[in-house]
């Protein structure tokens, strides 16, 4: 049997090192050891956007992107989104365990409990502009939250930690849905406790001129399902932000707030509203093969396909697929379904695609759920931040119980100018 190990000779010097391989991966420090004389650093590893650099060590989400699988905590993702409702996979997430029916009516007890957002907090939500993005209120309004719970600081302490993330978990959707409401000039609607975390989410964006409001069992349940599909993604870049801002020791609330601002990007979270304004843009079928003439001339981005880690059909984009169609049931079918379709298939056969193995993500389905539900575009995003705060807590406890964690610091290779003279500005 092979050593595990890695032998390497530096051929600047002709020394020879060997590096132990653990997990499948070496330790990056062992290159410092690398040095062509004693006041050299010593030998860094570069890459931009950690391509290939892990930077924890996690027991939370296992992708397998040449096989397109994805677990939380070990189980199937398609388990999850068939026998679990969110809160289930929530705790499964925080906790490592799937909840026992106590612990989970406890839970969802903790979670009811902390719907409510203080009152100066909906006052500070008035003061947008009624145009102002929802994911731009969304972040703004949970970073504003740690100066309600100055106790959140207190990172050290589990059961502090504990009460910020039901908070946190407690309170995205009744920010979200303020957001939304704030947008379109409706009044809010405060959380009723007596309805499922969807269900309550559902009547706190829909709900207007009714007594009550009841949504659609299929729609309340396509919710539940997105959102277990949305609610962790390993190291992508915003649970990266999360443990960034985290791994300084700032508070939970500002570090989902970090988090939340990574995931607005349309690299990212924001990808599912590109998908849209893509679609339409398109707007007939007939026009596809254009659009991907432009994709395959790099003038173009086909939205929502590709992934820096799936090289194959991402799992969930399949869920969702076949959700769209209970969804257009209830709600009539969105007309972009067709050219989102059609755009699959072509593209799935175009070689472009092919040979560098770009499928649908999650997003290329996602929004045109939301939009037959009737959430703006820009919207979708919010939909993402609200699932996603739990996988930014599960990544955030990991971090900070990691005794391996380190304020996270990289390095860089400078490449400017070497010491230069200084110019008083009247002679430049
Ligand atoms: N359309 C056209 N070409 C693409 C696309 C795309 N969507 N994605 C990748 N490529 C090409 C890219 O141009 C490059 O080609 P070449 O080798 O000739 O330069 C090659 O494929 C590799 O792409 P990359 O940009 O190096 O890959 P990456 O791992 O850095 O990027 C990505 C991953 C998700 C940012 C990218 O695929 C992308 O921009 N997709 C569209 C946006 C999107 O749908 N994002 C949602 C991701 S899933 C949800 C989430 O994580 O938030």
């Amino acid at each position: 049997m092979a050593k595990d190990s890695l032998s390497i000779t530096d051929n600047r010097t002709g020394a020879s090192f060997e590096v132990p391989i653990e997990n499948g991966a070496v330790d990056a420090m062992a290159f410092r050891a690398m040095k062509v004389n004693d006041e050299d650093f010593g030998l860094m590893t570069y890459d931009p956007g950690f391509k290939n650099t892990a930077a924890c060590k996690s027991r939370v989400t296992f992708i397998d992107g040449d096989k397109g699988i994805l677990r939380y905590r070990g189980y199937g993702i398609e388990d999850l989104a068939e026998n679990c409702n969110f809160l289930e996979v929530a705790y499964l997430l925080l906790r490592g365990e799937l909840p026992k029916e106590d612990e989970l009516t406890d839970f969802t007890e903790q979670v009811t409990h902390h719907t409510f957002l203080h009152e100066k907090t909906r006052i500070f939500m008035e003061g947008f502009l009624a145009t102002a993005h929802p994911m731009g209120m969304f972040v703004a309004t949970v970073g504003a939250l740690s100066t309600f719970y100055p106790d959140a600081k207190q990172i050290r302490d589990p059961e502090s930690r504990w009460n910020s993330m039901i908070r946190l978990v407690a309170k995205v959707p009744t920010i979200a849905a303020f957001s939304y409401r704030h947008g379109m000039g409706f009044p809010f609607v405060y959380p009723l406790n007596e309805l499922s975390y969807a269900g309550n989410f559902l009547n706190m964006v829909k709900k207007i001129g009714v007594r009550d409001y009841h949504p659609h069992p299929v729609l309340e349940r396509a919710i539940e399902v997105l959102f277990i599909l949305h609610a962790d993604h390993e190291q992508n870049c915003s649970a990266t932000a999360m443990r960034g801002v985290g791994s300084s020791h700032s508070d939970p609330f500002s570090a989902t707030a970090a988090a939340a601002a990574a995931l607005y990007g349309p690299l990212h979270g924001g990808a599912n509203e590109a998908v849209l304004r893509m679609l339409r843009e398109i707007g007939t079928v007939d026009r596809i093969p254009e659009f991907l003439e432009a994709v395959k001339r790099g003038e173009r981005r086909l939205m929502g396909f590709g992934h820096r880690v799936y090289k194959a059909y991402d799992p969930r984009a399949r869920v969702i697929k076949k959700l769209a169609h209970d969804v257009f049931e209830i709600t009539g079918r969105n007309p972009l379904i067709e050219i989102a379709i059609e755009l699959e298939r072509i593209a799935l056969n175009e070689d472009y695609f092919v040979k560098r193995r770009l499928y649908p993500n999650v997003d290329f389905y996602s929004g045109l759920i939301y939009e037959a539900m009737g959430f703006p575009t820009a919207f979708f995003t919010v939909l993402f931040g609200i699932p996603r705060t739990v996988g930014w807590l599960a990544q955030w406890e990991e971090m900070l119980t990691d005794p391996d964690q380190k304020i996270a610091r990289p390095r860089q290779l400078y490449l400017g100018h070497k010491l230069r003279e200084f110019v008083p500005i009247e002679s430049r």
